[in-house]
């Protein structure tokens, strides 16, 4: 959901003109829009623009098999859960202290760019710097397999469990 606020609209219009008259190639307007809730910018973005392309033709190269979401589960049990909460839904302790709350991922999981596998990498190796979030960069911090496995075990797992 975007949020709209008429009181916002002024200051998003000012962010729009000043990128188009610097004709620089600045995402200003979406990575800091106070219109647009920090945690869906990134959708924003990729509406927009589409995903980065160092990301945009990846795609999961592990095999879609329980053991690889075994391997997944693993991994958010020890370093996402604290955040997004055990069933992903956004609630984790450390989640409820940020001053943005992390996304929801079962429901991210069932949205079309929960599907697109650029997408779940760029969240996840990248992390929310660029969108003033607190999702940390995993980049150096998990193997690539690692990534991609916590991606199916987010997408397989955790979208389909049943929404509260
Ligand atoms: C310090 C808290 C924190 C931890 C730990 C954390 N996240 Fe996040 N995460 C966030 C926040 C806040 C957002 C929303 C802002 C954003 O997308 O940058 C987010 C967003 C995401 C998104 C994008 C969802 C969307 O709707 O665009 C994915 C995917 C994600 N996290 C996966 C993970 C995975 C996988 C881990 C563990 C390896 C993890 N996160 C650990 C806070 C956290």
């Amino acid at each position: 959901m975007i949020v709209q606020s008429k009181s916002f609209a002024p200051i998003a219009g000012v962010l729009a003109v000043a990128t188009v008259l610097s004709g620089q190639p600045t995402f200003a307007h979406i990575e800091q829009n106070p219109v647009i809730q920090p945690s869906l910018r990134r959708h924003a973005m990729a509406e927009t623009y589409g995903i980065p392309a160092r990301y945009a033709a990846m795609r999961n190269p592990l095999p879609n098999t329980a053991k690889t979401w075994q391997r997944g589960a693993a991994i958010y049990a020890q370093r996402c859960a604290t955040c997004h909460g055990v069933a992903g839904r956004g609630d984790g302790p450390s989640g409820t202290l940020l001053p943005s709350p992390p996304a929801n991922l079962a429901w991210f999981a069932t949205l079309p760019p929960g599907r697109w596998d650029g997408f779940m990498y760029w969240s996840i190796a990248d992390g929310g710097r660029q969108f003033g979030t607190a999702m940390p960069s995993y980049q150096k911090l998990l193997s690539q397999k690692d990534i991609w496995a916590v991606s199916a075990y987010i997408r397989e797992t955790l979208g389909r469990s049943r929404p509260t």
